[in-house]
C-alpha cells in the first residue's frame, strides 16, 4: 500500500561493471525486504518486460555493436520504454518495491561516457523512456577491473562472452571510471558500494545505506 511517506513505491537501481554483484546483491536485498514484510519485484535491464527481452537478445548477440553506437543507444532506449510502461511504472503505482539490474546510468556509462554517444540524443532518449521516473536510489557497486573480470569469468563456465563481457580491460576500466563520475556528480541519488569484500559485508553496507525513512516499519 501506498504510504504517505513515498505515495509511489520505492525505485532502486543497481550499476557497476561486470562482475560487481548486481546480480547477488539484488537476491540478498529482495529477500531481506520480503522477510519485512515488503512487496518487491525484481527486474533488469536490457530487458524486463517480454517485448525488451526480445530486444535483450538482439543487444547481447552484439548485433547492435556492428549498427554503431547510436542505433545501438536507440535499441536500449526501445527496450526501456518497453519495460518502464509494461513493468516498473505499474509497481511503482502499485506501491511496490521495484529493484532494477542496471537502468540508465548503464546507458549513460557504456554509451554514453565510453562510447561518446552525442549528450543531446542521450538526454532526449531519457527524456522520451523515463521522463521524471528517476531511482529514488542508486547502488554503484564498485570492484577493480580484475576482480569483476575473474568472477564473471568464473561464472560463465564454459559459454562464449557476450557483447560487453568481450570487450577491453581498457573499456572495463573506462567504464569503472564513468561509474565513479557518475557517483560523484549526483550524491543525493547515488551511493558508490565498495563491492571488492565477501557478499554478506556488501549486503549490510548496501542495507545501511538505505534511507530510515525506506526500511523503518
Ligand atoms: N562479494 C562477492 N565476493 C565474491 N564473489 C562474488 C561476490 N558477489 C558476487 N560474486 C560472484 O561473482 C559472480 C558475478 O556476480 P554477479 O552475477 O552477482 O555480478 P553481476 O554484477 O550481476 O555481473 P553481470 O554484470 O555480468 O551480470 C557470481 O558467480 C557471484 O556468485
Ligand atoms: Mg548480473
Amino acid at each position: 500500500m501506498p504510504t504517505q511517506d513515498h505515495p509511489r513505491g520505492v525505485f532502486v537501481t543497481f550499476e557497476g561493471g561486470e562482475g560487481s554483484g548486481k546480480s547477488t546483491q539484488i537476491k540478498l536485498l529482495a529477500e531481506r525486504l520480503a522477510r519485512d514484510g515488503r512487496d518487491v519485484v525484481v527486474t533488469r535491464e536490457p530487458g524486463g518486460s517480454p517485448g525488451a527481452e526480445i530486444l535483450r537478445h538482439v543487444i547481447l548477440s552484439g548485433v547492435g555493436k556492428l549498427l554503431g553506437a547510436e542505433a545501438e543507444t536507440l535499441l536500449f532506449a526501445a527496450a526501456r520504454d518497453d519495460h518502464v510502461r509494461a513493468v516498473i511504472a505499474p509497481a511503482l503505482a502499485r506501491g511496490q518495491w521495484v529493484l532494477c539490474d542496471r537502468f540508465f546510468d548503464s546507458t549513460r556509462a557504456y554509451q554514453g561516457r565510453v562510447g561518446g554517444v552525442d549528450r543531446a540524443l542521450m538526454e532526449s532518449l531519457q527524456r522520451v523512456t523515463i521522463g521524471d521516473l528517476k531511482p529514488d536510489v542508486t547502488f554503484i557497486l564498485d570492484v577493480p577491473v580484475e576482480v569483476g573480470m575473474r568472477r564473471a569469468t568464473a561464472r560463465r563456465g564454459a559459454a562464449a562472452p557476450d557483447r560487453f563481457e568481450a570487450e577491453t580491460i581498457a573499456f572495463h576500466q573506462a567504464l569503472r571510471d564513468a561509474y565513479q563520475a557518475i557517483a560523484a556528480a549526483e550524491p543525493a541519488r547515488c551511493v558508490l558500494i565498495d563491492a571488492d569484500r565477501d557478499a554478506d559485508t556488501v549486503a549490510a553496507a548496501i542495507w545501511s545505506a538505505l534511507p530510515a525513512r525506506l526500511t523503518s516499519p
